[in-house]
């Protein structure tokens, strides 16, 4: 057995840290601090944190294959141009649902964006329920909605093959998975892969690895676990010294690396005193598996 180290690596202070995306380019840790309206990137190799402000909460940030990155603001998916920090609106989702927000999004193997929504949190973990949506945008800027009905619309990833999209809703405390047809980006035959135990909190953010099993990001559970998507078998528990872990990516140069980012938004004061990572992003090595490079979106 490798032995599994933790540590914490960018000393964000982040009120929802989340999103985190291996830039192969730049060699640089993409993730957004939903709640603080901010995109940062991080090298590992100067130890310099770079930000955008947003100005309104975002949900996720992913690189664009034309260059700069594409954002879920508040309702908006927006362009954004790094150097001149810059935004600018592409298209809007749940027009009739005007307090919704972007949350968590992903690009699919051939470049189309995913992305759900969220109704309005009281509390963290805590929304008017049946608000949100999950929608896909292709290059043309065409939205197509595929589910409705969602609590709070979470991790997506893809399986190795492509033909396989696993999804978080994370209120129904399951990590689903739907058939996948690339072509036309549709779902069908929802299934449960696996079912959050006692301790383990909500599933959030997510990632598959190399070998096509799922790394779950473990909301209020201080954790992210494996999971043979397969079996649904739980294979191993990394621990994180913070209970509001949100979401994580493998990176690094062979991404042999895996980022784990984690909020502070929702902790009490005893809690955050005995937290003090709370909000920071984290970097776990020796799992013994490696991830695959992120996708950008073509449009
Ligand atoms: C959302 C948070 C929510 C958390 C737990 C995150 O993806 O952005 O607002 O509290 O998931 O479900
Ligand atoms: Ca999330």
């Amino acid at each position: 057995m490798s032995s599994v180290k933790v540590e914490c690596v960018v000393k964000a202070s982040a009120l929802i840290g989340e999103g985190p995306v291996w830039e192969e380019s730049e060699q640089i840790l993409l993730f957004v601090d939903i709640a603080g309206s901010r995109i940062h990137k991080w090298s590992p190799a100067t130890n310099q944190i770079q930000s955008v402000e947003t100005g309104d909460m975002v949900g996720f940030a992913v690189p664009r294959q034309s260059g700069g990155y594409v954002a879920g603001v508040g309702r908006s998916v927006v362009a954004v141009d790094w150097s001149t920090q810059t935004m600018t609106s592409l298209l809007e989702v749940d027009e009739d649902k005007p307090n919704n927000r972007l949350n968590d999004g992903k690009v699919d193997p051939i470049g189309r964006l995913l992305a759900g929504t969220m109704g309005i949190e009281e509390h963290p973990a805590q929304v008017q329920r049946k608000q949100g949506s999950l929608f896909s945008v292709t290059s043309d800027l065409t939205v197509t909605k595929h589910l409705s009905q969602v609590d709070i619309s979470n991790g997506l990833d893809w399986s190795l093959d492509q033909k396989t999209f696993f999804y978080i809703d994370s209120l129904s405390l399951t990590v689903d998975a739907f058939d996948y047809d690339s072509n036309t980006g549709n779902l069908g035959n929802r299934r449960v892969v696996y079912r959050m135990e006692e301790g383990e909190g909500l599933p959030d953010g997510m990632t598959v690895d190399a070998e096509g099993r799922l790394w779950v990001a473990c909301y209020n559970g201080g954790r992210v676990i494996n999971i043979d998507s397969t079996t649904g078998v739980r294979l191993q528990t990394v621990s994180l010294p913070v209970t509001k872990t949100t979401s994580c990516c493998f990176g690094g140069p062979d991404y042999s690396d895996l980022y784990v980012t984690s909020a502070s938004l929702g902790l009490d004061q005893s809690e955050s005193r005995q937290q003090p990572l709370a909000g920071d992003t984290f970097r776990v090595r020796g799992l013994g598996v490696k991830g695959r490079p992120s996708n950008s979106f073509t449009g």
